[in-house]
């Protein structure tokens, strides 16, 4: 029984005004752009959407883990408006802004690295991981990537390459870019891989002295939430400075306080060289970033990074507002609040249904992962598909995750309220009553 306080579903979904749009969309809309919800959002505040007809959703996929600090938060929005007023565009490199370089400031003195740090904007995730490749080649005057297995790094040519999921991501895109090399990684729950077994697979691959970067999800995101085991990131710092090479964690994802940390790989005794960043650093708008050791970032030469909108001022000033509001409002101490309220409701669901095979995350980066069963560990695709779009029928939105489809996972605001949690739980667990009704 749900008791509903948030969500609200009075229509068969999608509702008359969203399936008006959705046949719009059919017409004019290329078809490999496939939706997930299926209704048209209106309004969003905090962890709610509304759509257009007036249904109300608990989004726990947070636009895709971008929203940490809540849809459209005050601060965010007011700095917005304030920035509209001014200006909106330049081109940094044409005309330069003080909100880029005070972005750069705050975010440099929030990386956990030792020593001088810089860093440089570009749009999207993607676009990140490629100007760190840019930015270690350019430093060691090397081309290989090292990259693992289960990752996700972007859709362009370099990123769909070092990414390891062939279909959609990446069936009927080849050619791939050269030069990149995959090594095993250790997904606890089904495979064991030692730091010799990573060292074997890497000098069989390549010879290290032709690795300019490694690049790792300090926790797994796409690829199905993925914790490490605690020796793996110290041991690819090894790696790293044994042969030379950039370390680069792809914290796209995991980053900016998802995890109980501002960067996740705080929760281990490591540190990198240089870190992708985007998604919830831009609270919504178009945003990553490149931050690292100084030296590295400083390698290219002027003028070999960049791009028209990189890092634009609007996205700017909302990202100053998402680190002060992570720093200001506690929101570290929430994701960790968030990740343990939901893992307690994974772990009683756990009680009743043997499909869920595995629940694991770091902090609010949560997920669960279904099999057939527990003995087999078959992985459940069908049915991680069923239970989401029960889910998302009965007003709750949950992303799904994994290389083989079967990780739901949750990447919900971390201004999301106990009792918000409780309704989307209440409803996650009738839309597994329906699934295996
Ligand atoms: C770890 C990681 N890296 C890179 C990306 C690509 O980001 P974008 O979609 O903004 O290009 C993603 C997107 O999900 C991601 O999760």
């Amino acid at each position: 029984m749900i008791e509903r306080r948030f969500t609200r579903i009075q229509t068969e979904l999608p509702g008359p005004q969203s399936a008006a749009v959705f046949d719009t969309k059919a017409k004019y809309v290329a078809a490999p752009l496939e939706t997930y919800a299926p209704f048209i959002v209106k309004r969003s505040e905090g962890a709610i959407i509304e759509d257009l007809d007036g249904n109300r959703f608990l989004d726990f996929s947070g636009g895709w883990g971008c929203l940490a600090v809540g849809q459209r938060h005050a601060r965010v929005v007011e700095a917005l408006k304030d920035q509209i007023d001014g200006y909106l565009h330049t081109d940094f490199t044409a005309v330069p802004y003080a909100p880029f370089i005070k972005l750069a400031e705050v975010l440099c003195e929030h990386t956990a690295i030792d020593g001088p740090k810089k860093a440089a904007f570009f749009n999207s995730g993607a676009e990140s991981v490629e100007n760190a490749v840019k930015i270690a080649r350019a430093y060691t005057k090397r081309k290989a990537v090292l990259v693992f297995e289960n990752a996700f790094h972007g859709r362009t040519l370099l990123a769909m390459t070092m990414t390891h999921k062939a279909k959609p991501y990446k069936y009927g895109f080849g050619p791939f870019a050269p030069d990149v090399y995959r090594l095993p990684y250790p997904y606890e729950y089904r495979k064991s891989v030692t730091a010799e077994d990573i060292e074997h697979a890497l000098l069989s691959l390549v010879d290290p002295s032709e690795v300019a970067a490694m690049v790792i999800e300090p926790v797994v995101g796409e690829g199905g939430f993925l914790v490490p085991p605690t020796w793996f990131l110290p041991a690819l710092r090894s790696l790293a400075d044994k042969y030379g090479f950039v370390l680069v964690f792809d914290e796209v994802q995991s980053g900016i306080g998802r995890t109980g940390k501002f960067f996740a790989f705080e929760h281990f005794d490591v540190q990198p060289d240089l870190i992708c960043v985007a998604k919830s650093l831009g609270s919504g708008l178009p945003l990553s970033g490149v931050v690292g050791k100084a030296e590295i970032m400083d390698a290219p030469i002027g003028s070999a990074i960049g791009g028209t909108y990189a890092g634009n001022p609007l996205a700017c000033r909302a990202a100053i507002e998402v680190i002060r509001s992570l720093d200001e409002e506690n929101l570290l101490e929430q994701a960790t609040r968030v990740g343990d309220r939901v893992r307690s409701h994974f772990e009683r669901l756990a009680e009743t249904y043997d499909v869920i095979g595995d629940i694991r995350g770091l902090g609010a980066m949560i997920g669960m992962e279904l099999v057939t069963d527990r003995t087999s560990k078959t992985p459940n695709k069908e049915l991680t598909g069923k239970i989401a779009n029960a889910a998302l029928n009965l007003g709750a939105i949950f992303p799904t995750a994994g290389l083989r489809g079967n990780v739901l996972r949750v990447l919900v605001s971390l201004v999301i309220s106990d009792e918000q949690i409780d309704e989307g739980m209440a409803i996650l667990e009738a839309a597994f009553e329906q699934a295996l009704g």
